[in-house]
């Protein structure tokens, strides 16, 4: 049986204040809910990790990082480290998103060393790739997917996967309202899984959580994830909005 989760990414979104409100409205939100085994997750910004941590207590919440350097320590102008992070309470990383990667290059090289760092210090990390529209639109979106997770994360050992959960989103879909079909979503979803099959076989392939991100909202989240290989999402905008996160959890 999967792990199912729902992530909130929030982005560069919400203040001291603002986090404390939203932790407190999702808290109350979901204490209604039988969320059986789903995962609950929210990625603040690093600033306000400690509070969302100290504020997420004794709930079903997680609280995960955004990002993370792969260095232990040393000359890093504005980069937060594993032992930081670790020394807060986090246990779970987001690497590799596609704003990341576009607007911050980080190449496959980089997040390489940003996995082996997460693993080295047993943590988790929730690992993000997608298509552009243009590799869509010619097609090339397949060949696009299997670059990324093969250039970021097979370079792995087995017993790693334990600790990789991944989320699909194409960036088309990011933040546009132009959500993937659920058919699209499924299609790569099994894509993905059948490439870690390959490689990993089919105990891991099968285990693995593949979430999807790209305009999930409480309109479009029940049917994504009714598909077999969809495992849950990474929402962006709708995780801002306590009743519209809840929505989506109680839609898994
Ligand atoms: O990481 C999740 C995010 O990229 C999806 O954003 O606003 O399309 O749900 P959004």
């Amino acid at each position: 049986m999967r792990q199912k989760i729902v992530a909130g990414n929030w982005k560069m979104n919400n203040d001291k204040d603002e986090t404390k409100q939203l932790i407190k409205e999702i808290k109350k939100s979901i204490k209604k809910l039988s969320l059986k085994s789903t995962r609950v997750i929210v990625a603040p910004t690093f600033v306000n990790l400690a509070l969302a941590v100290k504020r997420a207590e004794d709930t079903k919440i997680e609280v995960v990082a955004q990002n993370m350097h792969h260095a232990k320590n040393g000359a890093y102008t504005g980069e937060i480290s594993a032992d930081m992070l670790k020394s807060i309470g986090i246990k779970t990383v987001i690497l590799g998103h596609s704003e990341r990667r576009s607007y911050f290059g980080e190449t496959d090289a980089i997040l390489v060393e940003k996995v082996n760092a997460v693993l080295e210090n047993n943590l988790e990390t929730i690992f993000c790739f997608g298509e552009l529209l243009e590799d869509r639109k010619s097609e090339n979106h397949f060949n696009v997917v299997e670059s990324q997770l093969k250039n970021g994360l097979f370079h792995l050992e087995s017993t790693a996967w334990k600790s990789i959960v991944l989320a699909y989103e194409p960036v088309w879909a990011i933040g546009t309202g132009e959500t993937a079909s659920p058919e699209q979503a499924q299609e790569m979803h099994a894509f993905i899984r059948g490439i870690i099959k390959n490689k990993y076989g089919k105990e891991i392939a099968d285990t693995v959580s593949i979430l999807y991100g790209g305009s999930v909202k409480p309109s479009n989240a029940e049917e994504i994830f009714s598909k077999p290989d969809v495992d849950g999402g990474l929402i962006g905008g709708a995780a801002l909005n306590a009743e519209d996160f809840t929505a989506i959890i109680k839609a898994i």
